[in-house]
């Protein structure tokens, strides 16, 4: 289904960035006229987002246009179960049906995100680990997958050490962010999954993120840990990362014919006001068999409930991102809340 991404991401983005660089394992230059000069890909930021549809942009700017660096989004609630990966794939699989040139980074030793969007979570794999503590090429962790548009960092059993191993890393907290600075002007945006713990992967991810979408299940004991999200959240806004911002709450696994579903909604709606996504994910059958396949819900059921759930979502985090817009995302997002 999917095939190693070296060479494949490196042409791909020596061509975005017109600078010919390439991988020594992918021998030499593409030497295709198509290899050597085409110009910057489409990017779909500036254009409408009304379409679903596969391939709807695809506008190509002017070569001299510089590229924006990616918008990052951290996908965080330390309960697990909440439905974090599943939006974190949905959401990456639905802005890239958009068009948009999508990163999705399994920051979880897991690696869940990365089985479901095909990829195995093999031992030998070269993954997040390696750039993140190893302080191997990002670029040489990238893989495409079978959805266009769509590529991902995996994550294994690797990054379970990690946690412990960064502890004595020089500026430990903000490894994610300098791992991810080079390879930003390639995508448009990187979605991040973290693992169900406060721990430093998730403090990472929050310190590299330009807003953070946290899940909610539509459970019992829903709002337990949030507090301490946000105080983290707080935190890393003042300390290391001062655009991060929250995005939004996303309610999952919604049942809205049981009352405990309605009142979950009524009570995180009190307590988070505007800041809690308009688009809520139901329970569905098919969104939990996807993964099984190794696919996201708009590839394994482009017309179930759970994909189209997903597909509004993604509409309201470009208008919240406010990136159809020209000028930078985190200028538009909501401040003072966290
Ligand atoms: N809307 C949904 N309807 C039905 N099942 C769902 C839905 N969302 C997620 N699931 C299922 O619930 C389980 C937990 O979801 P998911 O793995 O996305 O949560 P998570 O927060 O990433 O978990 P962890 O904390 O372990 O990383 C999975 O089996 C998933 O397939
Ligand atoms: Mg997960």
């Amino acid at each position: 289904m999917t095939v190693r991404g070296i060479g494949t991401w490196y042409r791909y983005w020596s061509r975005r960035s017109g600078v010919n660089e390439h991988h020594p394992a992918e021998g030499p230059v593409d030497a295709s006229p198509e290899g050597q000069s085409a110009p910057l890909t489409s990017s779909p930021i500036g254009a409408p987002t009304a379409s679903h549809g596969r391939a709807a942009f695809h506008v190509e700017p002017p070569v001299s246009q510089p590229p924006r660096p990616a918008t990052i989004l951290t996908v965080a609630n330390q309960k697990g179960g909440v439905g974090k990966t599943t939006t974190a794939v949905s959401l990456a699989a639905a802005l890239a049906e958009l068009g948009f040139r999508v990163l999705l980074v399994d920051l979880d030793p897991q690696g869940n995100a990365t089985s479901g969007v095909g990829l195995r979570a093999r031992v030998e794999a070269y993954t997040i680990y390696d750039a993140l503590v190893e302080e191997g090429d990002i670029g040489e962790t990238i893989e495409v997958t079978a959805i266009p548009n769509l590529y991902v960092v995996p994550a294994n059993l690797d990054l379970a050490g990690a946690e412990i191993e960064l502890v004595s890393a020089f500026n430990r907290e903000q490894k994610l962010r300098r791992v991810l600075d080079p390879i930003r002007p390639a995508f448009d945006l990187i979605i991040v999954d973290c693992p169900p713990s406060l721990g430093l992967l998730t403090v990472n991810a929050l310190s590299a993120g330009d807003g953070v979408i946290v899940p909610i299940q539509c459970e019992y004991f829903a709002l337990e840990g949030l507090g301490a999200l946000r105080r983290n959240t707080d935190l890393i806004r003042a300390q290391l990362n001062p655009s991060l911002q929250i995005v939004g709450f996303v309610l999952t696994m919604l049942d809205a014919r049981t009352r405990l579903s309605q009142q979950v909604v009524e009570e995180v709606r009190t307590h988070f006001g505007d800041l809690v996504f308009n688009t809520r994910i139901p329970r569905s059958v098919r969104l939990a068999e996807a993964p099984g396949f190794g696919q996201p819900i708009t590839v394994f059921d482009p017309a179930s409930r759970g994909a189209m759930a997903y597909r509004r979502l993604a509409d309201e985090v470009l208008q919240r991102l406010d990136l159809n817009a020209n000028g930078h995302s985190q200028e538009h997002l909501q401040e003072g809340v966290g």
